[in-house]
């Protein structure tokens, strides 16, 4: 079986609109052990209306982390955040109001409306020594091939749902991820996992094959395990 790590999930309960129970959180998980993930990042939304800080969200990684332990489940939990692009955002880390994994910001953009001073933040947080991880590229329908390559020419990392191949979030995004895989624009491949009713286990190996068929899979191992294992460490 192989290993994979995940950059991006929604699984810390009650902290976001991902689970919303302990019982819901340690299904995702055992779900997610069973396809073979060993580590796993925790990327709960910081953004309106889910503004947890880090002790509380703290409190409950240690609730959930001892609930793994008392079932025996083998995998390994990091706290970071999925945060919303703000103006503020050294602020909020100083403030111990959002995490990161090791420095490294798992950054989101708004959907539908370009950010016009999205240069100057990335320059901010770069200057204080902040590594930038853009979550989900493929998922802003205003991006150009233009905004890729200038935001790769920034070093932004690129992370993207494992699910978009799929077509989940329609056929723009479908075709933006296409274009990121054969470009070699991608670093990360993650679940972006938020309910334990979700399709992502059903259809996981399928999305893999489709992955695999475009990048390789010496490639496909670094960009589900070897790329992240090189940050968490
Ligand atoms: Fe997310």
């Amino acid at each position: 079986m192989n290993s994979y790590i995940d950059f991006h999930s929604h699984i810390l309960y009650g902290i976001d609109d991902g689970a919303r129970t302990i019982e819901e959180s340690i299904s995702i998980i055992k779900k997610l052990v069973k396809i073979g993930f060993k580590e796993i990042v925790l990327t709960p939304h910081y953004r309106q209306p889910y503004f947890k800080n880090n002790k509380e969200k703290q409190k409950v990684l240690k609730e959930l982390n001892k609930e793994l332990k008392d079932l025996k489940i083998d995998v390994k939990l990091y706290l970071a955040n999925e945060v919303a692009i703000t103006t503020n955002i050294i602020k909020l880390i100083k403030d111990k109001q959002i995490s990161l994994l090791n420095n490294y910001l798992f950054l989101e953009l708004p959907f539908n409306s370009k950010i016009h001073n999205l240069e100057k933040i990335i320059y901010e947080l770069q200057e204080n020594n902040i590594n930038i991880i853009l979550v989900h590229p493929e998922r802003y329908s205003y991006f150009t091939k233009e905004d890729y390559q200038k935001l790769i020419d920034l070093d932004i990392l690129f992370q993207v749902n494992y699910e978009s191949i799929s077509g989940k979030y329609g056929n723009d995004a479908k075709k933006k991820v296409k274009y990121l895989y054969k470009n070699n624009l991608v670093e990360f491949i993650s679940s972006d996992i938020h309910h334990e009713n979700s399709n992502f286990y059903k259809i996981f190996s399928k999305v893999e094959r489709k992955i695999i068929k475009i990048v390789g899979i010496e490639k496909y191992k670094d960009l589900t395990y070897n790329n992240m294992k090189k940050i968490i460490d």
